[in-house]
């Protein structure tokens, strides 16, 4: 009788055990994309994120596209978490043009036979996100490293969104230096500049991963062809949706090199103290040759931008970590 209340107890501990993955709950918004793919990789190999959805957005990609995509990565990478689709274009309304020529007809450069595989969730983004964050309330980061649509809109959908969250994340904006898309702006702040400012002034306890860190985190054909080493799975990969945005980089930038932008943001949600970061409040320029800059203003709330960075450690955790994968 003992012995069968111990094997009872045991069982529901192993139970509870393999259904729980401690660690910091995670959402990633995210428009997979290359380097998206490369930090959902990174979420998946990190022991203390529990990445518990993503949520998808247009951008590199259109809507529809990143969805799959999105599947497809969690599929690939053995994760069991929903993707819950998101908006198809900005606040502005623009018909939206994906970044075919940074990430590929498909979102993953050269490889453009990506499979269907499952289903979208039955939720929309935002409610995802606004339901999520009661749910896991001051507990919850969200990582946000495509256009900031659906963060903008889970704050409309709950003003008390952002005073949920533990932490908000965003990889967008060059504050201190040039940005990619055009001289003033960085891709992600560019294609929806009206949802970026109104992120910026929701007093959400933000941390900007922008340009200003993300362009020193240069990896390599010969970095790809060592993850594919130790990782031949997901590293091989990632080093053949990688090839285009290589070229990308070498032919309009004239570097040996992509940013690792997205898997910086992920990187910076559990690894903060790796950056140096500046209490400064930003507007984003909504019209003409400066739309989507994210310029320093003092009248709004203090968001954290990083403006320094451990290079080292931070590619070293993407490599050993994406390295540990299959
Ligand atoms: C950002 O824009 C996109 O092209 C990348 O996926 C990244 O999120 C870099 O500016
Ligand atoms: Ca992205």
């Amino acid at each position: 009788m003992k012995f069968g209340l111990c094997r009872t107890v045991f069982a529901l501990f192993i139970g509870c055990a393999l259904r729980y993955r401690g660690g910091m709950k995670l959402i990633i918004d995210t428009d997979p994309g290359i380097d998206d793919a490369m930090a959902i990789a990174y979420s998946a190999a990190a022991a203390e994120l529990d990445l518990i959805g993503l949520t998808t957005v247009f951008g590199n990609t259109h809507v529809h596209q990143s969805s799959r995509n999105a599947r497809y990565l969690v599929h690939k990478l053995g994760l069991d978490v929903p993707v819950a689709q998101g908006a198809a274009q900005g606040w502005q309304g623009e018909q939206h043009a994906p970044s075919t020529h940074v990430h590929g007809p498909e979102g993953f450069g050269d490889v453009t036979d990506i499979p269907e595989i499952g289903q979208n969730h039955a939720q929309g983004a935002a409610e995802f996100l606004v339901e999520q964050a009661r749910l896991h309330r001051g507990q919850l980061v969200v990582c946000a490293i495509g256009p900031l649509t659906n963060i903008a809109d889970a704050i409309r959908l709950d003003p008390g969104f952002v005073q949920n969250l533990a932490k908000l994340v965003i990889m967008g904006g060059a504050v201190f230096c040039n940005g990619n898309v055009t001289e003033h702006a960085e891709a992600n702040i560019y294609h929806d500049p009206l949802a970026a400012d109104a992120v910026f002034e929701a007093r959400a306890p933000t941390v900007l991963v922008g340009l200003d860190v993300t362009l020193q985190t240069l990896f390599a054909a010969r970095d790809f062809d060592a993850l594919a080493d130790q990782a031949p799975d997901t590293g091989g990969f990632l080093r053949e949706i990688s090839r285009f945005y290589l070229n990308f980089y070498r032919e309009v930038a004239g570097l040996e090199g992509c940013g690792l932008h997205d898997s910086t943001a992920v990187i910076a949600c559990s690894h903060e103290h790796l950056f140096e970061t500046q209490a400064t409040g930003l507007r984003v320029i909504q019209q003409g040759d400066e739309r989507g800059a994210t310029r320093p203003d003092a009248d709004r709330p203090p968001v954290r931008v990083c403006r320094g960075i451990d290079v080292g450690q931070v590619m070293s955790l993407f490599t050993d970590r994406v390295g540990s994968l299959p």
